[in-house]
């Protein structure tokens, strides 16, 4: 699909990769972007980044936890700029531990890294499908295809996202819409600080995990470039965007040899603990 003219939306765009989806979806001549995010004044700055570089942006606050807030986030990014052409699902956050984290967290990371793209499924496709085109980008993480040493919710959450993504993609690609699921591993942005923000507790911090440094381990990405790797796949329309390739064949491993792969993460993980 084009990018230029289009509206777009993106959630958890005040940082990180939202943020520099946003900027990108603007240089590349996106009709409108749509600066969402739970943070209004983070969003409302992104928007005037935007406007000073000469593009369209409105700042949306919205907590996509929330089901309301997106219904109000779509139709008020078409009552000003008219139907939305592209849509980024991208706010999320982490938090280290297992079964023992407690409930409340649990809930919030779910309806935060899986529930809202349920919220936006239903939000945009009724029009999307009325227009025969549209595009759902989400963001999960190569944790949603491998796994997140250190945080069973983030990768129980991660692996959801990317389920949702391909059930979209199977059952509305032959309708005009277009699914794509964006799987990075470490680039920089504020996830940590944002998490403890939402969540309270330290995610993936002092656990011992090597978390952060297995999601390091094929170099840490700038959210510039993993942006770039998210929009250049609405040229081509490909579903799994991998900014970093070497996913793709951790992916294919784990599926050939499933004990194997196992045996390999226990190994990782105890190699990264004792070197943190
Ligand atoms: N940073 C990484 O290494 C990495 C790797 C793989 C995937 N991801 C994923 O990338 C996405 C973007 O994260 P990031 O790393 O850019 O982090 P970030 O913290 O820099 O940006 C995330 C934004 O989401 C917003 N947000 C959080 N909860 C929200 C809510 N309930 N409603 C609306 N907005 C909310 C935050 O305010 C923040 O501005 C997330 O889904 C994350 O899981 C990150």
């Amino acid at each position: 699909m084009e990018i230029s003219g289009r509206v777009a939306v993106v959630t958890g765009a005040a940082s990180g990769a939202g943020r520099a989806i946003a900027l990108g979806l603007a240089a590349r001549g996106a009709g409108a972007v749509v600066v969402s995010d739970i943070d209004g004044n983070g969003a409302a700055e992104v928007a005037a980044e935007i406007g000073r570089a000469g593009g369209r942006a409105l700042a949306i606050r919205a907590d996509v936890s929330r089901e309301k807030d997106v219904t109000d986030l779509v139709t008020e990014s078409e009552a000003v700029f008219g139907p939305v052409g592209l849509f980024f699902s991208n706010a999320g956050l982490i938090v280290g531990g297992g079964p023992e984290v407690p409930d409340d967290a649990w809930s919030r990371i779910w309806a935060v890294n899986v529930h809202s793209h349920v919220y936006v499924a239903r939000a945009v496709l009724p029009g999307m499908l009325a227009r025969g085109e549209g595009y759902l980008v989400i963001t999960a993480s190569a944790a949603g295809l491998l796994t997140q040493l250190g945080s069973a919710p983030y990768a129980v959450t991660k692996h959801a996202a990317v389920a949702l993504a391909e059930w979209l993609s199977i059952t509305h690609g032959d309708q005009g819409i277009r699914v794509s699921c964006l799987c990075p591993q470490a680039f920089t942005s504020n996830l940590l600080r944002t998490s403890v923000r939402e969540l309270g507790g330290a995610p993936l911090a002092g656990n011992a995990s090597g978390g952060s440094a297995q999601a390091a381990v094929d170099g840490v990405l700038t959210a510039g470039q993993v942006a770039d790797a998210a929009l250049d796949a609405i040229g081509t329309e490909q579903f799994l965007i991998l900014p970093h390739p070497q996913v793709a064949s951790y992916e294919r491993r784990r599926a050939d040899d499933r004990e194997r792969w196992l045996r390999g993460m226990r190994r990782m993980q105890a190699r990264l603990a004792r070197e943190e």
